[in-house]
């Protein structure tokens, strides 16, 4: 018997029997390998003598896919036998009841910040984030406020360290000096976070949230502001009129600078904002001042915009009848699961804030 007939009734009878998944690879690699027994054989092609070579590297081919063809059969056969046997076992039945598992919330403020940024997002603006922990001249001086500037101690400041490089801090507007002095205008931009004062009572906490908002392009004017606060306002109470009103104020950073009070009124002990003769002052801005322009090297004469500070927390207290601050930093599981938002709930203009 020829050795190519003698390999292939020896590994046909082996590959008859109930092998499982390693051992025909073995006996794959015993044939096919390197230097496997039928590999070997095709080394041998150029060695035979011309009339017989033929024939021996035709034979050789079929004895070759006969075999080839049995190991991937059996391969696959084991592989859809392994697969069912799963698909058997791991059987989920959708129909039953969901378990019973205690379901987290998103916190009224992350809610509330993903409320205004998709609010703001839908004419323009873009997010940006800086660090909690400032410098004194971000938070500061390129705001425009020198060193012995009495805004400095109206902010209440954690500084870190003894000669006041480093702080918490005290606003979100510190953000508008990262995002200016790594860019080119124009800017529109809101970088809502966390901000840091040495105050805390029923209407103040020493960390609280703010955000800012910047828009800096050629001709941007104080209707600009308006025309964006009045949108932001009514899209997210969700109101169709706001009473709003702008009043004189003062922040280093602006010129003119104003603060803005919206109109409310109680309705069976319930704020209703908008209408009403009663006003709740709720964020402050302005013109960017020309000297926080030349700090970030952006030239007054060519780039102006408007800016603006609003309290997160202020907001959503407002917006979800919350009446204590505090209540936001306590971490009660209750409290939370009361006030909190369904996770997958994500709130888009389209779909709807908050409801
Ligand atoms: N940073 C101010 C604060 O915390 C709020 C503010 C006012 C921000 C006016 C602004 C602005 O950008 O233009 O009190």
């Amino acid at each position: 018997m020829s050795d190519l007939k003698k390999i292939k009734d020896e590994f046909l009878l082996k590959l008859n029997e109930n092998l499982n998944f390693n051992e025909i690879n073995e006996i794959k690699s015993k044939l096919f390998g390197k230097n496997g027994l039928i590999s070997s054989q095709f080394k041998k092609i150029g060695s035979i003598n011309e009339e017989e070579r033929k024939k021996f590297a035709s034979d050789l081919n079929i004895i070759k896919d006969e075999l080839l063809e049995l190991i991937d059969t059996k391969i696959n056969r084991i592989k859809n036998s392994e697969i069912n046997e799963k698909l058997e076992k791991e059987k989920i039945d959708v129909t039953l009841p969901e378990r019973s598992f205690v379901r987290g919330k998103i916190h009224p403020v992350s809610q509330t910040i993903d409320e205004i940024s998709s609010i703001f997002s839908e004419i323009g603006f873009s997010v940006e984030e800086g660090p909690d922990v400032e410098n004194e001249y971000n938070n500061f001086t390129a705001l425009n406020t020198p060193d012995n500037h009495p805004a400095r101690d109206m902010h209440d400041t954690f500084y870190l360290d003894k000669k006041k490089e480093k702080l918490l801090r005290t606003h979100t507007s510190p953000v508008q000096i990262r995002t200016m002095l790594k860019d080119k205008p124009p800017f529109k931009i809101i970088a809502p976070g966390r901000t840091y004062r040495s105050d805390s009572d029923q209407t103040h906490s020493p960390m609280f949230h703010q955000v800012e908002g910047l828009h800096i392009d050629k001709n941007i004017n104080m209707g600009h502001l308006k025309g964006c606060l009045n949108y932001f306002i009514k899209e997210f109470f969700e109101v169709n009129k706001i009473k709003m009103r702008f009043r004189p104020s003062h922040f280093p950073f602006t010129e003119p600078s104003a603060e803005v009070d919206i109109g409310y009124e109680m309705k069976d002990g319930k704020i209703v904002i908008g209408e009403g003769n009663q006003w709740l002052e709720i964020l402050g801005c302005g013109m960017v001042h020309p000297n926080v322009l030349k700090n970030v090297k952006i030239d007054p004469s060519k780039f102006q915009g408007y800016a603006f500070g609003i309290g997160i927390d202020r907001l959503a207290m407002l917006k979800y009848g919350i009446h204590d601050l505090r209540a936001f930093f306590d971490c009660d599981f209750r409290w939370l699961n009361h006030f909190g938002f369904d996770p997958l709930d994500v709130p888009t203009n389209y779909r709807g804030l908050s409801r």
